[in-house]
C-alpha cells in the first residue's frame, strides 16, 4: 500500500473508531432501558429506536468527514455506486440489545473495488474495540491481534448459527470443542481475528455484518472464503472465516456435514 494511501486509511480508521465510540455511548445509554422495539421481516427480526438513532449518528458523522464516500446502512439503505462505500450496522445483535444481553456491537467497514480497506467493530458493553486498515494489521483495544494456531478440528472452538443445515451444525458441535452462537455475527467474526474462535461460518449475512470483521481476519493472518471455498466478496451468500490452518479441514468437514440428510422437521 502506497505511503499516502496508508496515511489516508489510517486517518479514516481513526475517525471511524471515534464515530463507533460515539454510537457505542449512545447504545450504552439505552442498554437495559427497555427500548421500544418493533419487528421487521419476521417475528424474531427486531429493530429498536436505538438502531435508528445509532445509524443516524454514524451516517451524519461519516458524511461530514467523508462527503464523497457512499454509505450503505442496514436501517437507512443507500446505494454503493462505483466507488468506495461504508457499510454500517448500527447495532449488530439487536435481539441481544433488546433483551439486555451485552453481546452487541456497532460495525463500520469501508470497501472499494471489491476490496476491504478499513474496519471498526466496537462492542461498548463488552469493552471491545477492533480496528484495522488494509495492510496495517488489526488491533483489539489498541493491541495487535493474531488468529489462533489450532490445527486440529477436534481442538477447535467455533462460532456459527444453525441457519443453514442444523444437522451439520450439530455434527460439528459434537466433533470439536463446540460451537458458540452469540447473536452478533460481526463481533463473532472479530473473535476469529483474536484467536477466541478458531473459525466461524454462516449463511445469509449482509454486507454490513461482514464488511469490517472479515478484514480483521485476513489482517490477523487468517483466511476468509465462502462455504464453497471461493474468494470472499462482501455480497457473498455464505462465509467461512478461520485461522487459516483449519480452513481446508473446515471446508471439507462442512461439505461432508452439509451433505447429510436434513433433520426431520418437528411436526
Ligand atoms: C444479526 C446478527 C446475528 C445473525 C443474523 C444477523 P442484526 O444481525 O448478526 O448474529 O445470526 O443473521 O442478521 O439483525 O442483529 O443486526
Ligand atoms: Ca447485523
Ligand atoms: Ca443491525
Amino acid at each position: 500500500v502506497h505511503r499516502d494511501v496508508r496515511r489516508e486509511l489510517d486517518s479514516i480508521r481513526g475517525r471511524a473508531v471515534e464515530v463507533a465510540h460515539e454510537a457505542g455511548a449512545l447504545l450504552s445509554s439505552g442498554f437495559r432501558s427497555t427500548p421500544r422495539s418493533r419487528t421487521k421481516r419476521t417475528a424474531a427480526d427486531l429493530v429498536t429506536e436505538f438502531d435508528e438513532r445509532s445509524e443516524a449518528l454514524v451516517r451524519e458523522r461519516l458524511h461530514d468527514a467523508f462527503p464523497d464516500i457512499a454509505i450503505v446502512g442496514e436501517e437507512g439503505g443507500g446505494q454503493r455506486g462505483e466507488g468506495a462505500a461504508f457499510y454500517v450496522d448500527p447495532i449488530d445483535g439487536t435481539s441481544n440489545f433488546a433483551h439486555g444481553h451485552p453481546f452487541f456491537c456497532v460495525s463500520i467497514g469501508l470497501w472499494e473495488h471489491g476490496q476491504p480497506l478499513v474496519g471498526v467493530v466496537h462492542a461498548p458493553e463488552m469493552k471491545l474495540t477492533f480496528a484495522a486498515a488494509r495492510g496495517a494489521g488489526v488491533t483489539r483495544n489498541g493491541e495487535p491481534c493474531r488468529v489462533s494456531s489450532t490445527d486440529a478440528l477436534e481442538r477447535a472452538l467455533l462460532g456459527s448459527a444453525p441457519h443453514d443445515h442444523p444437522r451439520a451444525y450439530l455434527a460439528l458441535d459434537r466433533s470439536t470443542h463446540g460451537i458458540r452462537r452469540c447473536g452478533a455475527a460481526a463481533l463473532e467474526i472479530s473473535l476469529v481475528a483474536d484467536g477466541g474462535y478458531d473459525g466461524f461460518w454462516d449463511v445469509g449475512l449482509a454486507p454490513w455484518d461482514l464488511a469490517a470483521a472479515t478484514l480483521f481476519v485476513t489482517e490477523a493472518g487468517g483466511e476468509v472464503t465462502d462455504l464453497e471455498g471461493r474468494a470472499f466478496t462482501v455480497d457473498a451468500p455464505s462465509v467461512l472465516a478461520s485461522n487459516g490452518r483449519l480452513h481446508g479441514l473446515l471446508l471439507t468437514a462442512l461439505a461432508h456435514a452439509r451433505a447429510l440428510p436434513p433433520i426431520d422437521p418437528v411436526t
